[in-house]
């Protein structure tokens, strides 16, 4: 690409969404500049995949280490974007940089208006995976869950916060407990291996018999569904703990019960029914309520996007422009739109779960920042560069973050800190490799190791 051509981009956040951009953008010859919150990349890759998924998050850090050497890439960690936070939305829009991708994931909590829900021993998944996962903030944090842990949802992120009660926390009792019925479980079967040594098959049997009827009301056999659940019980990982998984069907959490100390000592459930709603079934309350006794309360429901960010938001998203171009991908999906202004945000694009939260692997986020790449490529093809100057748009970067005292971290501290933690695995915790577990910790450990 000629030099008259090359644009300077910003990526902000470095998970699997911003990584697919900044590949694709990077091998075109622009400049890309990584903003990311946390000192090591890989979002949800380094802090939400479980920590035993060896080869998908080795495969993974590989490719991230080879766009990161590249000499037209450029990282900082620790730079959160925010109101308040190391740069604002505009502060990144003023750069001079030809496009910003914002790919900061669904980091906002997702509520169900449940009363009671900051109750001691009621936690959110997101957190909890942070936790086990080693997250500064999160990683030392005590997450005291007790002997029976309740568990809201039935996707993939339930089972990974079981897999961690399980295995890891080896606690008493396991109850997942879904809105609907068995047939609308949403997690893959392949991930139920990891638990399903530890199922309360019997509790399984009599609890699908409970739904029976309910289930006939929209012509679902509990025969047939009972076995295509525990069918999927199969080439289970070898059992570890004595503790008791299962599930409580057609129940939704209306209140958080407390003892008094505010601490969990229940749920008050409602009962539902299925009914059809197109091809899918919707949960309706029967308005019968009873207790259900548990420590705690995991809530695994998905997440939404944080709107304390300062891009538009509504409804748990940021704000994608209305006008769909009817193009093959939509550029409109993936422009930032100001409903304010009515226009779109010049310049502006989102990517992976910042643009959808809680939606798919990381396979899905990798494509859609490969699309992110076309549309934004497109864009810049329209423009002519209006900084070609990296070095101008890094001073100006540079010399903010140091005026607030900011400090990000290059791709050479990440070397070092890769390095002092290999060094450090034989400590590992209970879950994995050794992690350092405090930004404070790692900064200094860098600077040590520059000077
Ligand atoms: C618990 C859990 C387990 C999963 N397990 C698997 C699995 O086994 N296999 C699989 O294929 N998929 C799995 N997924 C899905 C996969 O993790 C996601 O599809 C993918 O990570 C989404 O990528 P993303 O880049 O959009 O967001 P994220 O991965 O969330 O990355 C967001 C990045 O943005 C940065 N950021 C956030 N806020 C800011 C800010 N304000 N300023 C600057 N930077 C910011 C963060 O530091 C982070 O690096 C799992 C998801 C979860 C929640
Ligand atoms: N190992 C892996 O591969 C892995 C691990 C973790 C995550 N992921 C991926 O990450 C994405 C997000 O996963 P996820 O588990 O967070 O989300 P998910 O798959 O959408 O599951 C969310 C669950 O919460 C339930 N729920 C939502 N709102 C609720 C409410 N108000 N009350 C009660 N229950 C409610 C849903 O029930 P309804 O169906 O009734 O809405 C569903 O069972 C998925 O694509 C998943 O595959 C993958």
């Amino acid at each position: 690409m000629s030099t008259q051509n090359k644009h300077v981009i910003i990526v902000a956040g470095a998970g699997p969404a911003g990584m697919a951009v900044a590949a694709s953008l990077a091998k075109a010859g622009h400049e890309i500049i990584i903003l990311n919150r946390d000192i090591k990349f890989g979002g949800l890759a380094e802090y939400g995949i479980f920590p035993a998924k060896l080869k998908l998050r080795g495969g993974l850090k590989k490719q991230y280490w080879e766009l990161l050497e590249k000499p037209n890439v450029h990282y900082f960690g620790n730079v959160s974007i925010g109101n308040g936070k190391d740069l604002s939305v505009e502060d990144v829009r003023t750069l001079g940089a030809s496009a910003v991708v914002f790919s900061i994931g669904a980091q906002g909590t997702k509520a169900i208006g449940v009363e009671g829900d900051s109750a001691k021993g009621v936690f959110h998944a997101k957190d909890v995976v942070y936790h086990f996962n080693r997250l500064p903030g999160f990683g030392d944090r005590p997450f005291e869950v007790g002997k029976h842990v309740a568990v809201i949802g039935a996707g993939d992120v339930m089972v990974d916060i079981a897999h961690w009660l399980v295995r890891f926390k080896k606690v008493e009792r396991v109850t997942a407990i879904v809105r609907r019925g068995p047939a609308e479980r949403k997690y893959n079967p392949k991930e139920i291996r990891a638990v399903c040594a530890n199922m309360d098959v019997e509790g399984i049997a009599s609890e699908v018999a409970r739904i029976k009827d309910r289930l006939a009301a929209v012509g679902q056999n509990a025969d047939e569904i009972h076995k295509g659940l525990t069918d999927e019980f199969t080439k289970c990982e070898p059992k570890v703990s004595d503790t008791k998984m299962g599930f409580k069907f057609l129940a939704s959490p209306k209140r958080i019960l407390v003892d008094g100390n505010n601490q969990v000592r229940g749920l008050e459930m409602e009962d539902n029914k299925l009914e059809p709603k197109g091809e899918d079934t919707a949960a309706v309350g029967l308005k019968q309520f009873y207790e259900f006794p548990c420590d705690s309360v995991v809530f695994a429901v998905g997440d939404k996007v944080d709107e304390t960010v300062g891009l538009p938001y509504k409804s748990g998203m940021f704000v994608t422009n209305p006008n769909k171009t009817g193009n093959d991908p939509d550029d409109a999906l993936f422009q930032a739109y100001d409903e304010t202004a009515g226009k779109v945000m010049e310049g502006v694009f989102l990517a992976g779960w910042a643009r959808k939260a809680s939606e798919g692997l990381v396979g899905i986020a990798k494509r859609d920042g490969d699309w992110c790449a076309e549309i934004v490529g497109k864009y810049l093809a329209t423009k002519t560069p209006r900084l070609s100057d990296t070095k101008a748009v890094l001073g100006k970067l540079s010399s903010i973050l140091s005026s607030r005292k900011s400090h990000p971290v290059d791709v050479k501290g990440l070397r070092i800190l890769e390095s002092s933690e290999k060094a450090h695995w034989s400590e590992e915790d209970c879950i994995g490799e050794f992690k350092y577990t405090k930004n404070q910790e790692m900064i200094e450990l860098i600077e040590r190791s520059k000077a």
